[in-house]
């Protein structure tokens, strides 16, 4: 058995978020006098096509040996980085923590060497866990769901931590070749709920991807930016919020505050200083649908950014260039597979691509959908288009320009 991360409270960790705040969001997490821990491997999820860019983020972001993974990215870190990467980090979908490793190549014995592994270092015997184990052929212990048994039994028993299906705290196991690597879930909810969004529209796109869709476009928080088909307004709020320099865990709780090892006055400390700064800038979205043009503009106000976003309710063709300097136009327009007839969305798109080509020289445009045929409708002279990434059961695209003529 191996155990990579013993009790301890986090250490001396110092971060830097946007270079324009630093001041405000200089981040210490300090021992209060616990003995210093080594580093272990944290995992990133991402959703798959977007590894790049948040590898590309958490080094942006100071965190160690940013590596891409199938499916997320790993980096190096006490639990102050775990700290840190769920409140700082806008592309992750989750961070996991790895616990240790346990070789097991049968049940007897996964049962006895569950028992042994220390439990109470990360988990509180008054708080209620889950496990969940991936497993495949290619190990003696192939059933996921007699695994998931041992190991409940062995943290019930030896911890007396209640096991429950709601659980917020997850153990995560993955056995491959007779290696059971364990981690904890650290996030809770997943992190594209930022704990400031109560109203969604049809299809709201994630808050993670669109920040991430947002890096691709090169968006750095020096311009403006417009959304004309906005729902919900995520790509409005979470530009603004960059600009702003906003931490976007500010709002919400996370799994890691229920650990063993938490430490709340420090943790305090450090969620209340990631308020943000003024920007000139301005952050412009409109919708057609007047319902979620209002829930756009309740959701900028409970995210603080409701001082540099303007929402309005109009078509797409009805869209203006805001006075001021060119930024990026970033839409996500009704795609075939989701809402709306595909036939009917062609002339959508051609009306888009009509009104940002006539309108909007100077400014750069990005187009999220799934179909390449409507994204071809606008006619807008599109890069090569990035890798295609999972979104609700179907994999979307970023179509971007550069400035347009
Ligand atoms: C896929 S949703 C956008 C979701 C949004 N990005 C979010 O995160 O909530 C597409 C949006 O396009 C809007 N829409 C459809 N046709 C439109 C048009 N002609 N003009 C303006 N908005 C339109 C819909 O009302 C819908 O809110």
């Amino acid at each position: 058995m191996r155990v990579f991360c013993h009790w301890s409270h986090p250490v001396s960790v110092k971060a830097t978020t946007r270079k324009k705040t630093v001041a405000a969001l200089v981040i210490y997490l300090y021992a209060g006098g616990m003995t210093t821990e080594t580093d272990f491997d944290i995992f990133l999820v991402a959703a798959p096509g977007t590894e790049i860019a948040l590898r590309n983020e958490a080094n942006e972001l100071g965190f160690k040996a940013a590596k891409i993974s199938p499916g997320g990215v790993t980096i190096r870190g006490t639990w102050g980085e775990v700290w840190r990467a769920n409140l700082q980090l806008r592309g992750a979908a989750r961070v996991l923590a790895r616990i240790g490793e346990i070789r097991a190549f049968h049940l007897a014995q996964l049962d006895k060497r569950a028992r042994k592994f220390p439990w109470r270092d990360f988990l509180r015997a008054d708080v209620p866990v889950k496990v969940e184990v991936v497993t495949n052929k290619k190990s003696k212990i192939y059933h996921a769901g007699a695994a998931i048994q041992r190991f409940e039994k062995a943290i019930t028993e030896e911890l007396g931590a209640p096991i429950s299906a709601e659980a917020d705290v997850r153990i995560k196991v993955r056995i491959d070749d007779n290696l059971c690597i364990i981690s904890v879930d650290t996030s809770g909810e997943g992190l594209h709920k930022r704990g400031h969004k109560p109203a969604v529209g049809k299809a709201p796109m994630r808050e993670n991807l669109a920040a991430m869709f947002l890096r691709q476009c090169g968006y750095d928080g020096s311009e403006p930016v417009v959304d004309p088909m906005c729902g919900s307004g995520t790509f409005v709020i979470e530009a603004a919020e960059i600009a702003m320099g906003m931490i976007p865990g500010r709002s919400r709780s996370f799994a890691f505050e229920q650990l063993a090892n938490f430490d709340d006055a420090t943790w305090q400390k450090v969620r209340s200083e990631g308020q943000g700064a003024e920007t000139e800038l301005r952050f412009f979205g409109s919708d057609r649908n007047a319902g979620v043009v209002d829930a756009a503009t309740t959701n900028a106000e409970r995210a603080g950014v409701d001082g540099c976003t303007n929402f309005t309710h109009h078509a797409v063709s009805d869209l203006t260039r805001p006075d001021g300097p060119p930024g990026l136009v970033i839409v996500n327009p009704p795609y075939g597979g989701r809402i709306g007839n595909k036939k009917l969305l062609f002339a959508l798109y051609g009306a888009l691509g009509k009104t940002l080509s006539a309108r909007f020289s100077g400014w750069r445009v990005g187009i999220v959908t799934s179909e390449p045929g409507l994204a071809k409708a606008t006619d807008l002279p599109f890069l090569p288009t990035g890798a295609p990434v999972a979104h609700g059961g179907i994999k979307i695209r970023l179509y971007q320009t550069a400035r347009l003529p």
